[in-house]
């Protein structure tokens, strides 16, 4: 299958952005800014002179700081230096893999435009803006997003190779939670190409001052060319992704959420089948291993009965699952972000106060503040204690990390 370029049109000739959302189609804006002072941003000097003075988070991949360091450098602390002084960085040291990943977009930059009016459609929710810059080469590997919203995402300088796959095809990719488990930033050129080809991906090299709609919960491989600056406007949250996002992740919950809820009105086409996935993973449950059990068997029956056109048949021969086993490198590989070692022991019911905070400590991992949890637990009518909230919590803080790292119902 040939790569699918994506189309290209000026914010005059977008007639019907409601049909992209509809058929979740990408496609490129080339001007959804003009006249706005960020449109305007078309040099590193002229983003120092207007947004020199913006802090930001500087930092290394966590993808990269998992699989490449020794444990005793992973967690490397990240810096807080302004754009101006990231762009002197990256002067004088040009071969740098220091970036901001991605923070909150700072007021001086949100000021420099206005919302876009297509980000009002969908469902009615706040906007979310997101600021990155990065040096020339650096990745941004395989993935999709938690957030379950629609991105227009922005290049303010240098370029951007992108490729998005459609959320149907994740049981080819070997997904680990929200990652693509095969390192494809490692692949050479050509190799990378057959493989997004091969999974009839969409790509596009993104210029500066174009904006790249990428639907929800698709997957995506950002490469950038040159230094850059970019932002990205998410929206159209309906408040059924609020709560299936709350499930663990993985390629599972990915297709389910996304066909359970309509992207245009935000409305669940199923709503029982909604409520029956967060019973099951808000059930009540001795340990872990059981509110894992069912929740994979909820999700799983959700995925075969409402994505029709997503992949039912795995992709991957036994042979795989058979090499990640044996295989300590795989093995890693097949666990992705989690340290094996780093984990508390996770199969005990609930949890130690120290074995606690080390889990909060992977800010990451832990999706379920408790507030958001009492809130749910609320809902489900639960009202626990102190004591039993904090079990709870372990308990599906412990389910979270599990789920990463399933192996029974995992593709092969
Ligand atoms: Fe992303």
């Amino acid at each position: 299958m040939p790569l699918r370029p994506i189309a290209r049109v000026s914010s005059r000739e977008l007639k019907d952005f409601r049909a992209n959302l509809r058929e979740q189609e990408p496609i490129i804006i080339t001007d959804l800014y003009r006249g706005s002072r960020i449109a305007e941003v078309d040099s590193i000097g002229r983003a120092a002179q207007e947004f020199g003075d913006i802090r930001l988070e500087i930092g290394r991949s966590y993808f990269d700081q998992h699989y490449d360091e020794p444990q005793s450098q992973a967690h490397e602390p990240d810096e807080t230096l302004s754009l101006r002084d990231y762009f002197a960085l990256l002067e004088r040291v040009p071969g740098t893999d220091r970036f901001c990943r991605e923070q909150a977009l700072p007021p001086l930059v949100r000021s420099a435009f206005d919302l876009p009016g297509i980000s009002r459609l969908g469902p009615e929710s706040k906007p979310v803006c997101m600021i990155y810059a990065a040096n020339d080469g650096l990745v941004a590997p395989l993935h999709f997003d938690l957030d379950q919203r629609e991105v227009l995402f922005t290049e303010v300088l240098g370029r951007k190779r992108i490729y998005l796959v459609r959320p149907g095809l994740a049981a080819r990719l070997c997904p680990i939670r929200n990652f693509c488990s095969f390192p494809v930033h490692r692949f050479a050129e050509e190799e990378r190409e057959a493989f997004f080809a091969f999974n009839d991906a969409h790509t596009c090299l993104l210029e500066p001052g174009e904006t790249l709609y990428i639907p929800k919960l698709w997957w995506h491989y950002l490469a950038n060319v040159g230094v850059t600056l970019a932002f990205n406007v998410r929206f159209g949250l309906a408040p059924a992704s609020v709560r299936l996002r709350t499930l663990p992740s993985n390629y599972l919950n990915q297709n389910v959420s996304r066909e359970l809820v309509d992207p245009l009105t935000g409305k669940a086409s199923d709503p029982r089948c909604v409520e029956q996935l967060l019973a099951a993973f808000y059930g009540d449950y001795p340990g872990p291993e059981e509110r894992l059990h069912a929740t994979v068997a909820a999700l799983q029956e959700a995925y075969s009965s409402v994505c029709a056109s997503s992949l039912q048949k795995p992709y991957l021969s036994g042979w795989f699952k058979a090499l990640m086993q044996q295989t300590p490198a795989k093995e890693a590989l097949y666990y992705g972000y989690y340290e094996p070692a780093k984990l508390p022991g996770e199969s005990s019911e609930g949890c130690s106060e120290a074995d606690l905070k080390s889990l909060q400590r992977l800010g990451r991992v832990n999706r379920m503040e408790p507030e958001k949890l009492d809130e749910l637990c609320r809902d489900y009518g639960l009202a626990p204690s102190v004591a039993e909230l904090k079990r709870r919590e372990a308990n599906i803080l412990y389910t979270n990390l599990m789920f990463g790292r399933y192996r029974e119902d995992w593709p092969v």
